[in-house]
């Protein structure tokens, strides 16, 4: 179905119509900079890799058209059906024409369209954080900020946020989940994940604290770990993490911390890369990273690790 904007008719892609004015596009390096892709070498292969997008996302792409010409300046559209409710969203636009608004005046009205489909109860953006316009057409068209992840390039290590909106907005009944570890002392092993996790102390209780809250970043309602002052037999638990820096360089400041290291980093077969490590009364604080860049394998390979034998 074709959608209209101010100065934009939205059509419906054509791979054999635009692969043409769409290779000025995909051939330029910086348009894929914080993408998977290689720039295409020519139309055909444009062609083939607009065909195959139509094809996995069921025909949900459009071309932006800048009145009264037709040819096709961008795409916007959603990625490859996965079974979920919930549409992962793609936008991009040749070079010559960023910076005028095109994209934040299409998004909205692509937006509210796919959000108004049967099956659609949702959709997000995966946007490099240093991105900022796209962040800036996400903001546009009402996408909000839910989450980040690690993103890692053949040669470095990044982050993207995921920007999403539901077709139904509304408030979720649980809003983080919060460990409690019962500790010998809750100031000493808060000064130890805050150096080793780059956690904030949110707030101490006590003095000495019998109970302190950890949070992933300094605003109010973070998620985070709690800690509880305790003495006797404690139970151990194991508490994992998302971190959005190599593994191995918190790996380092870990050893560095002298804490006893249970496991070290390891290539997981879903794609991240782990380690753990004890608090002195046993608890396991397992870390779940990024994998290294394919480039940086050789850098990481001599680094001296202080294991120590698991209690
Ligand atoms: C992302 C992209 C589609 C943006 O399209 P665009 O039409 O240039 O975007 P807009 O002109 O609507 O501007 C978007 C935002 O960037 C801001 N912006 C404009 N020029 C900018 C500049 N030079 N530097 C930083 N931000 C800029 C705009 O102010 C706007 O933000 P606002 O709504 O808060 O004011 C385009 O840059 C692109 O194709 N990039 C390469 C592909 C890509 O990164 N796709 C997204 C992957 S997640």
């Amino acid at each position: 179905m074709q959608l209209t904007t101010d100065r934009l008719d939205l059509v419906p892609l054509d791979p054999d119509r635009d692969a043409e004015s769409l290779f000025a596009m995909y051939s330029d390096p910086e348009y894929d900079r914080y993408g998977p892709n290689e720039p295409t070498a020519d139309v055909a292969a444009t062609r083939r890799r607009l065909a195959e997008m139509l094809r996995a996302n069921g025909g949900w792409t459009w071309v932006l058209r800048l009145r009264p010409r037709t040819e096709a300046l961008g795409t916007i559209g959603i990625f490859a059906d996965q079974g979920t409710t919930i549409r992962g969203l793609s936008w991009g636009l040749r070079r010559d024409h960023w910076g005028r608004g095109l994209m934040g005046e299409a998004a909205p009205v692509v937006i509210d369209h796919l959000l108004a489909q049967p099956g659609i109860d949702g959709v997000e953006a995966w946007i490099d954080t240093r991105n900022t316009r796209s962040i800036g057409v996400a903001r546009r068209a009402r996408l909000a900020e839910r989450a980040t992840l690690a993103r890692v390039y053949p040669d470095h290590t990044a982050q993207q946020v995921v920007m999403a909106r539901a077709a139904e907005p509304g408030d979720c009944d649980v809003l983080a989940a919060r460990p409690n570890l019962p500790v010998r002392d809750v100031r000493q092993t808060g000064r130890l994940l805050t150096r080793v996790l780059g956690l904030t102390v949110l707030f101490e209780y006590g003095d000495p604290p019998t109970f302190a809250r950890l949070g992933v970043a300094p605003w109010t309602g973070s998620a985070g770990v709690d800690l509880s002052a305790a003495d006797g037999v404690i139970a151990c638990a194991t508490v994992s993490f998302d971190i959005g820096i190599p593994t191995d360089v918190m790996y380092r400041r870990a050893a560095e911390s002298g804490v006893t290291i249970d496991m070290q980093p390891v290539d997981q077969p879903w794609g991240t890369r782990e380690f753990v490590f004890s608090l002195p009364e046993g608890h396991r604080v397992r870390i779940i990273g990024p994998v290294r860049p394919a480039g940086d394998a050789a850098a990481h390979s001599s680094v001296v690790v202080n294991v120590l034998p698991t209690g």
